[in-house]
């Protein structure tokens, strides 16, 4: 049998033994999947915290049960250390690491890179490696084939198989899990494809295998992508209704009543999250070595950008209107979270609302029943969520909803406050004509 078949038959009878490098949002419920279907997995990230609470069979992800994580460990399907050199006795691995964009808006590459050199010392023949992180076009021809395989003198294809396979995970989302969303995947050759299709349909319900590694990594970030630019229309949409006197949430909601040809965004306080604001900058940094300019995504990004700017600017026209000063007046964030029932915060929008109304002077205060405490990378400031949030709520003169968790009680915390901007149209239900909110 060639190494090909060797490895397929192995993969096929759960025999291989897999890793996931990075335990994160994405690489923690794939080595659940992975671990269910009766594969023993490891994973290895150098967060010591995480490992540590996987050996406890505690789960520190909100779609990840922990009895999930418990059965598994117990089982010993599971196991996880911050240890690489176990690398060394694995078959196939699957790189879930961070892709973020550094401070200057490119792409940071550095924890591809440390992953992928971690794994450059145990590479051996009869390996196949999947890259799940989302990134640029020719990210897994131009940085991982030559230097986990050329350098070791290892053929791609025949010695061991390289792949790419964007994650599509949507946190919090219950309908659609890593298990039974489809997984696009494609090989730097044929049999790469083949070999990390094998793999991939083992655990995950549906496989649509491309021709190529880039043709993966350009689905993912077309999915990305048109979601910028659509949320990007909306919420220019929003600015333009806003000038106009239209409702755009009512403009929009008379739109997606057409049942074909059309798909519904909404507009909010800016984008945020690990995936839509940064992916598609990806691309169009990747573009720029071609002498191209990828307008749309320039464009999107600029508008998005500036929504919390904008969200601001509408805080202090209508408590103008009002006759409140921002500054000196006490503002309660509710929702820091980038989008509704989850706990992440991260690109999150509300940490630029915060940080720019704070910058007009105003007292800010934020709830948000999933995070604790926050902090702003750059600006460098930190702030704990009030605890309860319905005095905060009667305390403050404004009260700016960024995030619509539906643990919200909105009609108390309408009847409650003194004057409520909503962002995100969490209030229309029983507030659309109220003279207390405004919304976006
Ligand atoms: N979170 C999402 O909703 C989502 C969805 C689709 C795709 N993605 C993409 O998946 C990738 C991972 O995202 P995430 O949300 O899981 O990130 P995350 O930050 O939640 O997890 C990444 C993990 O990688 C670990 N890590 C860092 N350096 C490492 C290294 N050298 N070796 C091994 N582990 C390392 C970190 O400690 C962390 O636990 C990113 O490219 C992201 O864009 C994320």
């Amino acid at each position: 049998m060639s190494i090909k078949e060797t490895l397929i038959k192995n993969l096929k009878e759960k025999k291989a033994c897999i890793a996931i490098l990075g335990l994160g949002y994405v690489g923690l419920p794939l080595a659940v999947v992975f671990g269910e279907a009766g594969f023993k997995v490891t994973g290895i990230d150098p967060d010591a915290r995480k490992v540590e609470s996987l050996k406890r069979g505690v789960s520190y992800i909100p779609d990840v049960e922990t009895e999930a994580i418990s059965k598994l460990v117990n089982s010993g399907r599971l196991t996880s250390t911050t240890d690489f050199s176990i690398l060394k006795e694995m078959d196939a691995v699957s790189i879930c690491v961070p892709t973020p964009l550094r401070k200057t808006g490119d792409p940071d590459m550095s924890y591809i890179i440390s992953a992928m050199e971690e794994l450059a010392k145990y590479m051996h023949k009869g390996m196949v490696v999947v890259l799940e992180s989302t990134t640029y076009p020719g990210t897994t021809r131009e940085l991982l084939l030559p230097k986990l395989g050329m350098e070791h003198g290892l053929k791609v294809g025949e010695d061991w198989f390289l792949a790419f396979s964007p994650e599509r995970v949507d946190p919090g989302r219950e309908d659609f899990t890593t298990l039974n969303t489809p997984k696009v995947v494609g090989g730097i050759t044929e049999a790469c494809t083949e070999v990390a299709s094998a793999w991939y349909a083992g655990a995950i319900q549906h496989i649509h295998s491309v021709t190529s590694a880039e043709a993966a990594e350009m689905a993912k970030l077309l999915e990305n992508t048109f979601r910028m630019i659509n949320i990007g229309l909306v919420n220019e949409l929003a600015i333009m209704c806003e000038r106009l006197g239209v409702d755009v949430w009512e403009v929009i909601e008379a739109a997606a009543t057409k049942p074909f040809g059309f798909m519904k965004f909404t507009p909010g306080p800016g984008l945020g999250g690990h995936c839509i604001p940064i992916d598609p900058l990806y691309l169009s940094w990747k573009m720029k070595s071609f002498n191209y300019n990828a307008r749309f995504i320039e464009l999107a990004s600029e508008i998005n950008t500036n929504m919390p700017r904008y969200v601001v600017s509408r805080v202090l026209e209508a408590m103008n209107d009002r006759g409140k000063i921002l500054k000196g007046s006490k503002v309660l964030v509710l929702g820091a979270a980038y989008k509704p029932d989850i706990d992440d915060v991260r690109e999150s929008p509300a940490l630029d609302v915060i940080g720019l109304l704070q910058k007009k002077g105003a007292l800010v205060e934020y709830h948000d029943p999933y995070i604790p405490r926050i902090h702003h990378e750059y600006d460098g400031w930190q702030m704990d969520s009030v605890t309860d949030v319905m005095k905060a709520v009667k305390e403050a003169d404004a009260v700016v909803i960024v995030t619509n968790h539906t643990t919200y009680d909105y009609k108390a915390i309408v009847d409650a406050a003194k004057f409520v901007f909503d962002s995100r149209n969490a209030t229309v239900k029983f507030a659309k004509n109220s003279e207390k909110v405004v919304r976006l």
